[in-house]
């Protein structure tokens, strides 16, 4: 029998993938104590049952990291068959090298935890590169959720759309697969280019980078920048002058995780950005939400992925 549990990262989320389902919930205690340590219990019977828990790792990162781990050793401890993890947003992900001599690299870190403790599947959703698949030993799934990002931008120019006014630009040279990814499901073909913005780290300082240049054309065109995440919203406001200034119409971004700075919204919002198309991987605050943010969900995602366990 399948059984879904939910961390405290995105509850509304886990209740539409139960929803979805046609499940209820399965019962948990999360408990927060004053020193700021947290205690998770299973509060009804999984002896051999397939437990799932969805919880994304985004602000605050290492707490629901912690509660993570504690999921899945309080579901060992009570004899789950397996124990699976949906991870929507992969917080840690982009610390996936060493940039600079001396540096750790926790995305490694993090996967040996979950596979020591007992993960028999973890599932995330586009991964910051996909190289990092290949450091699991267990069974892992990347999901997308281009797809459904690239049905809602194309909803939203309606009838305004086709392929030589629309172009799609990456903000980086690393997210070129990305953004091709994604036009495949807005053009529904190969027969397009990816514009590509050469975008310059300062790794010594934090949130600081810059676009340099830009390889394509996007005058008169409604350019999409994709991404995958917005944490300061630097790369994408850089991206967007930048496309700006080489005459670009209308500025769109389709960004899967909005892992925000509290800083971003409002830069966001000033930006030459019409509209940024983003999904519910993570829990969006109250006070990281702005009017140009427009989530789309992914819970139907996630829902059909975990039917395959529901007859098991
Ligand atoms: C970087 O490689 C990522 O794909 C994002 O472009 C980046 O992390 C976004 O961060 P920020 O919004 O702080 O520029």
């Amino acid at each position: 029998m399948l059984k879904l549990f939910s961390g405290t990262g995105n509850p509304d989320l886990s209740q539409e993938v139960a929803q979805l389902l046609k499940i209820s919930l399965s019962a948990s205690e999360v408990v927060r104590f004053e020193n700021s340590e947290v205690r998770v219990r299973i509060e009804e019977d999984v002896k051999n049952d397939i437990c799932a828990v969805i919880q994304p790792i985004a602000n605050p990162t290492d707490t629901n990291l912690m509660e993570m781990f504690l999921f899945c050793d309080a579901l060992r401890r009570q004899e789950a068959h397996k124990v699976i993890g949906i991870i929507p947003y992969f917080g840690y992900a982009r610390q996936d090298i060493q940039h600079r001599e001396g540096e750790c690299v926790s995305i490694s870190v993090i996967i040996r935890f979950l596979e020591s403790i007992g993960f028999n599947k973890v599932y995330t959703f586009d991964l910051h590169d996909e190289a990092t698949s290949g450091v699991f030993s267990i069974p892992f799934k990347d999901l997308t959720s281009l797809n459904v990002l690239a049905n809602d931008v194309k909803k939203t120019l309606g009838k305004s759309f086709n392929r030589d006014s629309v172009v799609v630009v990456s903000p980086d040279q690393g997210g070129i697969e990305r953004t091709r990814n994604f036009g495949r499901f807005l053009y529904g073909d190969d027969y397009f280019s990816v514009s590509v913005i050469e975008k310059k780290r300062d790794l010594a300082h934090i949130h600081q980078s810059g676009a340099l240049n830009l390889f394509g054309d996007v005058k008169d065109k409604v350019a999409i920048l994709v991404d995958d995440i917005i944490t300061s919203g630097g790369t994408l406001i850089h991206a967007a002058n930048l496309c700006k200034e080489k005459g670009a119409k209308k500025i769109f971004a389709a960004i899967v995780h909005h892992d925000l700075s509290i800083k971003a919204p409002p830069k966001i919002q000033e930006s030459a950005i019409e509209k940024v198309f983003t999904t519910n991987t993570v829990k969006l605050k109250p006070e990281y939400n702005f009017e140009k943010l427009h989530e789309v969900s992914i819970a139907s995602i996630i829902a059909e992925e975990l039917k395959t366990f529901k007859n098991v």
